[in-house]
């Protein structure tokens, strides 16, 4: 006999203006995350032209609002294949599929050389290792940042400094105040293209949202 799994339930959940489906192989939606979107959307006003990039989108629906509030193209990237499929559906649901590109897989490997973004969302996995099992219902993929809990901050980091326009702003999410020192002192101590935090939103004590432009 034959042993099939049915993969889960699809989920839906409301976020800002948009219908969003899940299961719960991914992260959930987190309603404070609109703040993101909306940063985005402001700043889009001024930024040069061009599509947003999304890195680390799970289902997308942080990047498919920013989007639709901005008018603008967008480029999601996302390492989970059952995350990346959702973000298809939500764009397709959204009517906004002709304007939005999905590319599965690392984020260090996603974009060609030559590609610019003058805004980029990134939301990695900020927690160190040791704290994950604190969060049983998250899958490991989502929340697990490495020892320090900044491997993947680093890597959008990475990409920052090779893909972000001049006069561009690079929107992260961190671990709460406390991260955002520590992402302040990683970039302080970077050479090159160096990208420096100009503004930090806090929504508590674990979230917030900083705005790294180039120096
Ligand atoms: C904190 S979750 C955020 C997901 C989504 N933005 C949200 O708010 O629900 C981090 C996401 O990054 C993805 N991820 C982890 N490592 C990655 C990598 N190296 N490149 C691209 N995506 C990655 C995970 O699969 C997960 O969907």
């Amino acid at each position: 006999m034959s042993s099939f799994t049915p993969p889960p339930a699809t989920r839906m959940c409301r976020f800002g203006q948009l219908d969003v489906l899940y299961d719960e192989r991914v992260l959930v939606p987190r309603p404070w995350t609109l703040m993101q979107s909306e940063w985005t959307a402001e700043l889009a006003h001024t930024a040069p032209p061009g599509p947003i990039l999304e890195l680390c989108a799970g289902v997308g629906h942080i990047g498919l609002t920013a989007a639709a509030l901005a008018d603008r193209d967008l480029v999601q990237v996302e390492l989970d294949p059952v995350a990346g499929n959702y973000a298809h559906r939500n764009a397709e649901r959204a009517g906004r599929s002709g304007r939005v590109t999905i590319r599965v897989g690392p984020m260090a490997a996603a974009l060609r050389e030559d590609e610019q973004y003058p805004l980029i969302i990134a939301d990695p996995p900020y927690l160190p290792s040791g704290d994950v099992r604190a969060w049983p219902n998250d899958p490991v993929i989502a929340i697990d940042g490495g020892a320090d809990g900044l491997d993947q901050i680093r890597s959008c980091i990475d990409v920052g400094e090779q893909h972000l326009a001049s006069n561009g702003s690079l929107l992260l999410q961190v671990a709460g105040a406390i991260q955002a020192e520590q992402v302040a002192a990683l970039l302080a101590d970077r050479t090159g293209r160096a990208l420096r935090i100009v503004e930090k939103r806090v929504a508590d004590r674990m979230r917030a949202v900083v705005r790294i432009t180039h120096r």
